[in-house]
C-alpha cells in the first residue's frame, strides 16, 4: 500500500541506518525542489550530521545563491553554506563552445569542490560531538535524469550527460570514497513535490521551475563570457518576472531565456547596432521527458521583447522557441 507518507518515514529511516551513528553527509543543494527535498529527508534523518553546501558556479540566475540560503534558513531550519566558485567556473569556461565540454567541465570542477568541503567539514569537525568522516554526498536525482542519462549507454547515444547523473558518481567513488545517496531516484516530479509539501516545504518552492546544473552555460550557444551571462541573467529575470505578474507561473513547467551567441543587425537611431539573439522558451511537461511550448498571446511576446531590448545592454533581437520536445530539448544544449 503505497503512499507518500509511507514513502516519507520509510525513507528516513532507511537513509538513518545506511548512514550510521557517527558518518557525515554533505549535500548538494542549488534551492531547487528536488534538492531542498532531499536535504530536508536528510536533515530529519540525521540532523546536524548533514552539511548543506550550495556551489556558486557563476552561471546561477539573478540573486539566486543569497535567495535560497534565506529561504532554507526561514523555512526549514537548514543552515546553508555557500561557496563562491564563481571565478573558477567562469575562467574554466573560457574557451569552450562544446556543449558537452562546458557540462563536463562545471560537473567535474562541481564534484572537486564538494570533496575540497568535505574535506574542510571533517577538519571542523575534529573534537567535537559531531566528528565522524564525511562518507555520503547527497544528490536530488530524479528518474528522468537517470533514464535520459544512463539508460541510453554508450557515450554516442548518451542524450546529454546530466550534470548530477552519468560519470560523476564513480568519479567520486574512486577519488576519496564518498558513497552517494539519491533518496528521490525512483520518483518523478510531481511526486518530488508531493514529497515536499508532506516535509512542509513552501509552497513557492515546492512549485518551482527546474533549473539544471550547469545553468546558464548551458543556455548560452557558444563560448560563455561573463558579459554573457549578464545579459542572459537580465532577459532572464525580466522574462520570468512577467509571467509572474501575468499569473502564469504554476501554467507552465519552466521557462528561461538563453543567448544565442552570434549578433544580429539592428538599428538605433540612425545607427547600425549589432546584438546578441535572445531565445525565450517556456514549456508545458508533466515528466520532462516530452513538452510542448506554451501558448503565449502575441501581445504578451511583443511586450516581453520591449523590455528586454529596451532594459539589456546589448540585445538586438528576441525570439520565441516554439518546437516541441521531442525533436527539440527543453533546454538549449
Ligand atoms: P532537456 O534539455 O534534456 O531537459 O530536455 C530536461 C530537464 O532536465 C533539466 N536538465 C538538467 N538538470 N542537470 C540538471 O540538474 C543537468 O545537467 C541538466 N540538463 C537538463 C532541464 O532543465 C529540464 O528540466
Amino acid at each position: 500500500n503505497w503512499s507518500m507518507s509511507n514513502f516519507c518515514d520509510q525513507e528516513i529511516t532507511r537513509i538513518r541506518n545506511l548512514v550510521g551513528p557517527k558518518a557525515q553527509v554533505i549535500g548538494a543543494v542549488s534551492g531547487g525542489v528536488d534538492s531542498t527535498v532531499a536535504a530536508k529527508l536528510l536533515k530529519e534523518a540525521i540532523g546536524s550530521r548533514f552539511h548543506a553546501v550550495l556551489v556558486d558556479n557563476g552561471v546561477m540566475r539573478m540573486n539566486e545563491c543569497q535567495q535560497v540560503k534565506q529561504t532554507l534558513a526561514e523555512h526549514l531550519g537548514i543552515s546553508l553554506t555557500v561557496v563562491d566558485a564563481s571565478q573558477r567556473f567562469l575562467d574554466g569556461l573560457k574557451g569552450t563552445e562544446d556543449p558537452e565540454k562546458k557540462r563536463k567541465f562545471i560537473g567535474n570542477t562541481f564534484i572537486d569542490i564538494f570533496e575540497e568541503e568535505a574535506l574542510k567539514i571533517e577538519k571542523k569537525a575534529e573534537n567535537t560531538p559531531n566528528a565522524g568522516k564525511v562518507e555520503w554526498f547527497l544528490q536530488g536525482t530524479l528518474y528522468p535524469d537517470v533514464i535520459e542519462s544512463i539508460s541510453f549507454k554508450g557515450p554516442s547515444q548518451t542524450i546529454k550527460t546530466h550534470h548530477n547523473v552519468g560519470g560523476l558518481p564513480q568519479r567520486m567513488i574512486d577519488g576519496q570514497g564518498l558513497k552517494l545517496i539519491e533518496p528521490l531516484r525512483e520518483l518523478f516530479k510531481d511526486e518530488v513535490r508531493q514529497l515536499g509539501r508532506q516535509l512542509g516545504v513552501h509552497e513557492d518552492l515546492v512549485m518551482r521551475h527546474p533549473f539544471p546544473g550547469p545553468g546558464i552555460a548551458i543556455r548560452i550557444i557558444g563560448e560563455v563570457t561573463p558579459d554573457r551571462v549578464r545579459i542572459a541573467r537580465q532577459a532572464d529575470h525580466i522574462f520570468i518576472g512577467m509571467i509572474r505578474e501575468a499569473g502564469l507561473y504554476n501554467e507552465i513547467s519552466q521557462a528561461y531565456a538563453g543567448l544565442d551567441t552570434n549578433k544580429a543587425v539592428g538599428v538605433m537611431g540612425d545607427q547600425r547596432q549589432e546584438g546578441y539573439i535572445i531565445i525565450l522558451r517556456a514549456v508545458r511537461t508533466t515528466d520532462f521527458m516530452t513538452a510542448e511550448a506554451y501558448p503565449f498571446s502575441m501581445d504578451f511576446l511583443m511586450n516581453v521583447s520591449r523590455r528586454i531590448v529596451n532594459e539589456v545592454d546589448g540585445v538586438a533581437l528576441v525570439t520565441y522557441n516554439v518546437t516541441s520536445k521531442p525533436p527539440s530539448t527543453i533546454e538549449l544544449q
